[in-house]
């Protein structure tokens, strides 16, 4: 291996295996050949108008036509210029029109299992209520609605009774604390809050409105809070003339609530996202090209058949729920299935005895949640019969090889395809991503582009990399689900997105393409690390101490080094044994053998919890700072458990 050219970065790990996809899920596969993936993504690349306009015409309703399929004014974009449609006519109003009111759009559990399931039909109904009761609360478009829900029915009704009317939610993911709804209402002025009495987890209460309550205290621009009662013998202080009960409310609302016709243009949300660092931001997206990007990629992407009881694990409280538990899917008419508290509630089965329960073909979830599966032990998922599932997904984070290969073993039985999606909040959609019934996979992959993605892997120099090393992906052109700005900044927006490399969207990830143009997602661009001049990906060290059989989590960062500017500090969770120094030895001796000397950590830290966002993301800014013994100082409003944070800096002390 030679020193790094232009700053790329180092490719190290090697993953040989290949797995087609079985021949049973080709067969019935809408898209099953590698020409048919390879015409649409021509299609798309080669004359985009057209492309996009035929999928617009096809997949939207449109109460008006468009003039313009894209007005791309970089880095500005605007798609199906003039037109008028819904988001919530498209994931309603569409299927009753087409006769298929009485399918199920919504099989929801919640944590104490009560249950619910209603049909397009009767989501429909409860959507215009809750419309017509916001409307009552002087809510209209333009109008930002903030969403502090638990995941009950009543989240995506509020998120799909806001589109009807033009009004633009941000949903605010229901862990946050009073101090960070606060900054949401305040950064988007919010004239409503929609909120529930209380939240179930793991058995216990948590009063959310007592913490909007706190919220609201420092939200001046809210007029409303309209309380769902979710815990019913619960005391609830309500504020005379701000609080209005859901039940109350809702209930007496009028049925009737036609659908808007909106400007392709309008604001359907914003959502906040901290990115890693700094201030969250709210990305904005808008409703034409947003719904049309969730509709066709949940179709490509999960291979949608009527007969599927789909599940994302996501919380509506990040995209993934918005995108492939909301917009996605009820526009493709799909049967959603929504669960509302832990995996690990009342037992560490709970996920598979809810898959065995309601036959789910098709599931998606987080590493971060299949890294918990494997700590907690095969018999909870041997005690289940997951023969239902057809397909899997991952998103989030980077799947580790041998992470991949335990979902892919013991929850697909080797029947299932995997499909690790690579996409961001301000993608708005899965860009990268296995088609099921073409592509042959590789665990730790995101393997290929979908239709109108053209990617661009590029060195610190600005230019492209044509050869196998990593470097910063960018996206080179517009596509319809892209963000359309930071909201209230939109010079953030540029400079953020548009500035580093011209002419082209930079996500902020690393990634190299390999021998058969697969992409490899590398890590965070800021999370490199520079060993003797070689830089190194987080992914791949941490892949090659995960494929260590005693070895459940592993995060590698750098740290300070005399000699070779960095060294590799790991942090690594076991399975079910005592560490010891014997294995600290074994492990920086399993990475030597798996990729080299140069990878070897410099030191091994045994912790019983990785620090880690709520969404489930490791938080590797605050192991830097561990790790080279100084006091985590940056913002840790998004960490999931502080006193992981506390037990780390205390192992530091000792
Ligand atoms: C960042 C975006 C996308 C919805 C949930 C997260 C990382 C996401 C993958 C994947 C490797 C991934 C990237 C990306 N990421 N999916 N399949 N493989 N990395 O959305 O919070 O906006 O985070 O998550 O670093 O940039 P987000």
């Amino acid at each position: 291996m030679s020193q790094s050219a232009s700053g790329q970065v180092d490719h190290i790990l090697t993953e040989s295996r290949l797995f087609p996809p079985p021949q049973k899920f080709v067969d019935q596969a809408a898209i099953n050949s590698e020409e048919q993936y390879q015409q649409l993504y021509d299609a798309a690349a080669n004359d985009p108008d057209a492309f996009w306009d035929a999928e617009a015409k096809q997949h939207l309703h449109w109460f008006e036509p468009y003039q313009q399929v894209c007005k791309w004014d970089a880095p500005h974009a605007q798609w199906f210029v003039g037109g008028k449609t819904n988001a919530s006519y498209n994931c309603l109003d569409a299927h009753i029109a087409a006769g298929h009111g009485d399918r199920k759009a919504l099989i929801w559990e919640g944590e104490p299992g009560d249950t619910v399931t209603l049909t397009y039909a009767e989501l429909h109904e409860q959507v215009c209520k809750t419309a017509n009761a916001l409307k009552a609360l002087g809510i209209g478009l333009g109008d930002v609605v903030s969403i502090y829900m638990p995941m009950t029915p009543e989240l995506p009704i509020a998120m799909l009774a806001c589109a009807r009317i033009g009004a633009i939610h941000s949903v605010i993911f229901a862990g946050f604390s009073a101090e960070s709804i606060a900054d949401r209402n305040n950064d988007a002025g919010a004239k409503l809050v929609i909120t529930a009495n209380g939240l179930y987890r793991r058995g216990k209460v948590l009063p959310l409105k007592k913490t909007v309550d706190e919220a609201l205290e420092k939200s001046p621009t809210v007029k409303h809070c309209l309380v769902l009662q979710r815990i019913a013998d619960q005391d609830t202080p309500m504020v005379e003339g701000r609080d209005i009960w859901w039940h109350e409310s809702v209930a007496s609302a009028s049925n009737d609530c036609p659908a808007t016709p909106l400007d392709s243009e309008t604001p359907l949300f914003v959502l906040y996202t901290s990115g890693s660092t700094g201030k969250p931001k709210g990305i904005l997206h808008t409703t034409a090209g947003y719904n049309l990007w969730a509709k066709r990629t949940f179709q490509w992407v999960f291979d949608h058949r009527d007969d599927d009881v789909y599940w994302c694990t996501a919380d509506c409280g990040w995209i993934t729920g918005h995108s492939y538990l909301v917009y996605g899917p009820l526009a493709a008419g799909a049967t959603c299935l929504m669960y509302e508290g832990a995996p690990n509630h009342p037992a560490e089965d709970r996920f598979w005895d809810l898959v065995e329960k309601y036959k789910v073909t098709v599931m998606y979830t987080a590493p971060t949640a299949i890294r918990a599966f494997i700590k907690w032990g095969d018999q909870h998922v041997d005690a289940h019969d997951l023969s239902s599932l057809r397909l899997l997904g991952t998103v989030g984070e980077g799947i580790n090889p041998e992470a991949w290969m335990w979902y892919h073993k013991k929850i697909g039985n080797e029947q299932c395809p995997i499909v690790d999606t690579w996409w961001q909040t301000e993608t708005g959609g899965i860009m990268m991503s296995p088609l099921p019934g073409v592509t042959a996979t590789k665990p730790g992959s995101c393997t290929k582009p979908l239709p109108g993605v053209v990617p661009a892997v590029i060195d610190e120099m600005g230019d492209e990399i044509t050869g196998h090393n990593g470097g910063m992906l960018c996206i080179a052109q517009p596509w319809p689900g892209m963000l359309r700005g930071i909201w209230g900044d939109q010079q953030r927006y540029v400079e953020q997105y548009w500035s580093k490399v011209p002419g082209k969207y930079l996500t902020g990830d690393n990634a190299r393409r390999d021998e058969d143009g697969y992409y490899w997602i590398m890590g965070r661009i800021d999370d490199v690390i520079n060993v003797s001049g070689h830089r190194l990906s987080t992914i791949e060290v941490e892949s090659a101490l995960v494929s260590h059989p005693a070895v459940c989590e592993a995060a590698v960062v750098g740290r300070p080094h005399d000699l070779k500017g960095q060294g590799i500090a790991a942090f690594v969770t076991v399975r079910d044994q005592e560490p010891n120094e014997e294995l600290r030895a074994e492990l920086r001796q399993h990475v030597r053998k798996e990729i080299g000397a140069l990878a070897q950590p410099d030191d091994i830290r045994f912790t019983s919890a990785l620090p880690k966002t709520r969404s489930g993301k490791i938080m590797r800014r605050l192991l830097r700072d561990i790790a080279a013994g100084n006091e985590a100082a940056g913002d840790t409003s998004t960490l999931e458990d502080y006193s992981v944070l506390v037990k780390l800096r205390e192992q530091d002390e000792s």
